[in-house]
């Protein structure tokens, strides 16, 4: 056992890796893995929350896995897996179902959006789906969750749900802590800067995927919207610039002053193509690792086995201890 501290954290499968979860999430547990002993998930029980098709499902989790070893995540390093390859995250779900407000649930912002996208699938997993990320955090004992800003809400009902089980039983489980970046927790919609980028958009100029190519990446960030001010600043006036020059800081480490120090005087046209060189730049060698790794289906095999096998051994041992102090008779073998 490592004394490191604990991270978990995920990406349903429901697209493909827009350029908001590289930079909001997947960029920092790349930075990440080394101080920590990481478990990084694809979440297809999330997924199909809203309607998938079997056979996309199947394809798009293992798209998300090779993407996060193309990131740069280290198989050998972190705990690598599918969630539902371990059954305990459904387990957990249930009691801690158990244990949660029907008002606290209702309060959630992403439920309340996604119950007006989906009204013709209201469905009670849409409705439960934080208590299933609580499961997944908590059974790895997670001390740190590195998420973008849209997951504050959840992070906090599942603090809420380890401190409850802690005080009524006796202590279980650590609370965990959300890490955000300064710069970056919310990266912005191209065509439409005021709300996040997201893969479920159905305005493809909207976003960029990681493994768009460099071509399409050119023109959707030269079609990006902005304002008539002409001036590369980071304001909130200027939503669009403001998430352009958030985007080339996390995809180069310079700071904000610096790049509107540089930009100042230039106009948004070389501003954009140079946003553009700067981001196609970053994500070429994810896109040609990710080409070879999807060739490589073996490897991705044993990747996802045997993260499933490391991390059943964790998520059971907490299991077991839930189970009985619930009050559940622990099963016999013979
Ligand atoms: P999801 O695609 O909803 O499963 O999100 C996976 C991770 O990416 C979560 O940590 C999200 O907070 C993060 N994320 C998704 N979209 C964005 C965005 N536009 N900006 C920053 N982080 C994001
Ligand atoms: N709900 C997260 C999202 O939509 C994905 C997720 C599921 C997750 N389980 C998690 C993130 C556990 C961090 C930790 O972005």
């Amino acid at each position: 056992m490592s004394d490191k501290k604990v991270i978990f954290s995920g990406v349903k499968p429901s697209g493909d890796l827009t350029l908001g979860n590289y930079l909001g999430a997947i960029k920092n547990w790349v930075d990440l893995q080394d101080e920590y002993d990481c478990y990084y998930c694809v979440v297809d029980m999330h997924a199909i929350t809203v309607h998938q098709e079997p056979k996309d499902l199947r394809k798009r989790t293992l798209e998300i896995l090779a993407q996060y070893i193309a990131a740069g995540i280290d198989p050998e390093k972190n705990t690598m897996f599918i969630q539902s390859h371990v059954s305990a995250h459904a387990e957990l779900t249930w009691v801690l179902n158990s244990m949660s407000y029907m008002g606290q649930l209702n309060r959630m912002t992403q439920f309340k959006e996604k119950s007006k996208d989906n009204a013709d699938n209201l469905n009670a997993g849409l409705f439960t789906y934080p208590v299933l990320m609580a499961s997944d955090i908590l059974l790895y004992q997670a001390d740190l969750v590195p998420v973008g800003d849209d997951q504050k809400q959840h992070l906090e009902l599942a603090r809420d749900l380890a401190e409850r089980f802690n005080n009524r039983y006796s202590p279980t489980f650590v609370v965990p802590e959300i890490y955000t970046s300064k710069v970056g927790s919310r990266i912005m919609g191209l065509q439409d800067p005021t709300s996040k980028m997201s893969k479920s958009g159905d305005n493809e100029n909207d976003y960029i995927l990681l493994i768009d190519s460099p071509k399409a990446t050119e023109k959707k960030i030269k079609r990006a919207v902005t304002d008539s001010l002409n001036k590369v600043r980071y304001s909130d006036d200027q939503p669009g610039i403001k998430n352009l020059i958030t985007i080339y800081s996390k995809m180069t480490g310079e700071s904000v002053e610096s790049i509107e120090a540089k930009y100042e005087g230039v106009g948004y046209g070389k501003f954009k193509s140079d946003v553009a060189e700067v981001v196609n730049e970053g994500l070429q060698p994810i896109r040609d690792e990710f080409e070879r790794l999807m060739n490589n289906k073996d490897y991705l095999e044993d990747v996802y086995m045997n993260g499933a096998n490391a991390a059943e051994r964790v998520a059971r041992k907490t299991l077991r201890k839930v189970y009985k102090k619930v009050g559940f008779i622990p099963r016999k073998f013979k």
